[in-house]
């Protein structure tokens, strides 16, 4: 039973699986957790939402920072860091990712991830992005980084011995239950594809006893099922799907945090959702995942200008395009509110087309996809949703408010990016914190007692359309721009969506049909709402928060952490007869702040904070 109470609505388990470890997600967090386990000797059960390699991960383009350069210290990379950040990261998290990193990113190459070398000197090639004083990036396939470390992961765990757990749709089964065999010592790595991850089992002491999960398609193990593990690692990426733009796959539905708030964990930061500055403008009304045109393209020397040529940045920063991200997304926001325009433009013709074909070749595919053809012409840009900075709230072990629960990546708030993510920094903090909680588990091998098994639910699903209606409040009311009007708009009517559903399962005994639509819809008016009640409370403009009507960094007050939980709902035991209870009008969401990053001793220890502000909604 999650601790909360609070649960998606969905069939009862029909099958079970046993594991030491489950990983949820398939990038380069959660492969690398996978492959660090298994070399421990653990049991893994690997599960993503689609394909292998559908994840977030394959399509960063940019690279992954690390004190690489000759003159180059993880001090420097800690300074642009912490400035990026805007006052809000933790400092010793941030001190472990770039003492960590570099040797991180030699393991990676150690794995198999081959990256842009010098022709002349072989060493490793290192651009610029945004916020970075120096070059630091290494890069792969010219702008095709993620995809690259994404095949050498995918290869190694393939080479792992991975069989695919049995019956799932449309991949291939494995040879029998057991699997390949494995070298000795050595665990295994299954493999559970086209499968949506539903809620955390635990037992009766409260600790991680597993998942539940749906796995679509048809075979011994399709429809809702369990896993049994003894520790389970979100790495389940992004929310970007909140929002109507984004550059995030379609899967990133904020299914980790909203798992981890119906378990009972803490979420932190959720307000500080960074906009990518420069996304291909594709139409007002283009949804959906749109192309990125990756800071390494400024990094190398494209300048943004508006309509009528003018670089708008120059003056704002002292590294003009290549401030930090939160700049200049806000600049070519202002300089569309001043001039009207529903774009601004990269101009980047003076690279030639050679240059474009080597070193942007997915960037140039991606434009003349769209009939803009970068060589000859300036791209149109725009700001969209592109990273949650945010997310589970976790230690320095990777570990969450819930004892055997781990978050890492994207969906994790370790304290490293604070109120803006440095440009780079994430598949790094993949990286360094996957193998920090590889040891932790390692360390900690508590089985857990038998989980509970859960009571039904009684929480309504939201239907699969709502998905679309919650993208366009978001974008309205929590996007770049926000205010306290926006805001309170924006809450409403997610609540108004929330409670339209209860009162419906109430009144009639009518949901929406559980299914991955659903379950995903759910997930994200879940996600949205604690981050509009976190956004609300920050009543400042600091990082990627950017509020019209608080336009001051207000560090007197604001340099602290919002926190979010559910509260349980007053009862959720079952009524007399074994009825299932009414379904609740309200979700509370509790949001604290705190000065402290760390979550101290887990579970709890202690957090200074100030009182808590309980949101009926
Ligand atoms: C980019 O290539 O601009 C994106 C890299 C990142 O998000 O860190």
């Amino acid at each position: 039973m999650s601790t909360t109470g609070i649960r998606l609505l969905a069939p009862a388990p029909g099958w079970a699986h046993e594991a030491d470890v489950v990983v949820v997600g398939s990038g380069v967090a959660g492969l690398t957790v996978a492959l660090r386990c298994a070399a421990q000797g653990a049991k893994v059960t690997v599960v993503t939402k689609a394909h292998l390699d559908d994840g977030s991960t394959r399509w960063a383009q940019g690279g992954i920072a690390a004190a690489l350069g000759e003159g180059d210290t993880p001090a420097q990379h800690l300074d642009d860091t912490l400035v990026a950040g805007a006052g809000l990261c933790d400092e010793e998290a941030v001190r472990v990712l770039v003492t960590e990193g570099p040797d991180a990113v030699r393991r990676l190459m150690a794995t198999g991830a081959h990256f842009d070398t010098s022709e002349t000197t072989g060493e490793i090639l290192l651009t610029r992005e945004g916020g970075h004083h120096r070059r630091r990036i290494a890069h792969a396939g010219g702008d095709a980084t993620g995809a690259e470390i994404s095949r050498a992961l995918i290869e190694a765990v393939r080479e792992a011995g991975v069989p695919r757990a049995e019956g799932q749709g449309g991949v291939p089964h494995a040879e029998g239950q057991g699997g390949v065999p494995h070298a000795e010592g050595q665990g295994r790595i299954e493999l559970i594809e086209n499968a949506l991850v539903l809620d955390l089992l635990t037992d009766a002491a409260g600790n991680t006893a597993g998942v539940t999960l749906h796995v679509m398609g048809e075979g011994q193990r399709d429809g809702v099922g369990s896993v049994r593990a003894r520790a389970v690692v979100l790495a389940t990426g992004g929310m970007g799907q909140v929002f109507s733009a984004t550059t995030n796959p379609s899967v990133s539905t904020g299914d980790g945090v909203a798992l981890a708030l119906r378990a009972g964990a803490e979420v932190s930061d959720l307000e500080f959702v960074q906009f990518h500055p420069t996304v291909l403008f594709l139409g007002a009304d283009a949804e959906g995942q749109q192309p990125l045109v990756s800071e390494a393209v400024r990094g190398e020397g494209a300048h943004l200008v508006d309509a009528d040529g003018v670089r708008f940045m120059q003056g704002q920063h002292e590294l003009a395009e290549l401030a930090p991200r939160d700049i200049v997304a806000k600049g070519i926001t202002r300089r569309m509110q001043e001039t009207g325009a529903e774009h601004m433009y990269l101009d980047g013709r003076h690279f030639g087309a050679e240059m474009w074909s080597k070193r942007f070749p997915t960037i140039l595919a991606a434009c003349r996809a769209h009939g803009i053809d970068p060589v000859t012409e300036p791209i149109p840009v725009a700001p969209a949703a592109h990273y949650a900075s945010g997310g589970v709230r976790t230690d320095l072990r990777g570990r969450t408010t819930v004892p055997g629960l781990y978050a890492c990546g994207e969906v994790a708030c370790t304290g490293v990016h604070g109120a803006n993510r440095l440009a780079s920094n994430s598949l790094l903090e993949g990286l360094v914190f996957a193998e920090r909680i590889a040891a932790d588990i390692a360390a900690h091998p508590a089985a857990p007692g038998a989980p509970v098994i859960p009571a039904p639910s009684r929480f309504p699903l939201l239907p699969s359309e709502a998905r679309y209606g919650i993208q366009r409040i978001m974008t309205r009311g929590a996007g770049v721009l926000r205010s306290a009007a926006s805001l309170e708009e924006a809450a409403e009517a997610l609540h108004r969506m929330y409670a339209d559903a209860a009162e419906l399962l109430e009144r009639d005994g009518k949901t929406a049909e559980p299914c991955v639509e659903t379950w995903e819809a759910s997930n994200l008016c879940l996600v949205a709402r604690v981050l509009v009640e976190a956004a609300r409370r920050r009543e400042e403009t600091r990082g990627c928060h950017w509020r019209e009507d608080r336009p001051e960094r207000d560090d007197a007050t604001w340099r602290r952490h919002i926190v979010a939980t559910l509260d349980p709902p007053a009862s959720h035991g079952l009524r007399p007869g074994g009825a299932v209870p009414a379904a609740p009008a309200t979700l509370t969401i509790r949001t604290t702040d705190t000065a402290d990053f760390a979550p101290g001793p887990l579970p709890g220890g202690p957090h200074p904070t100030r009182p808590g502000t309980e949101q009926q909604r």
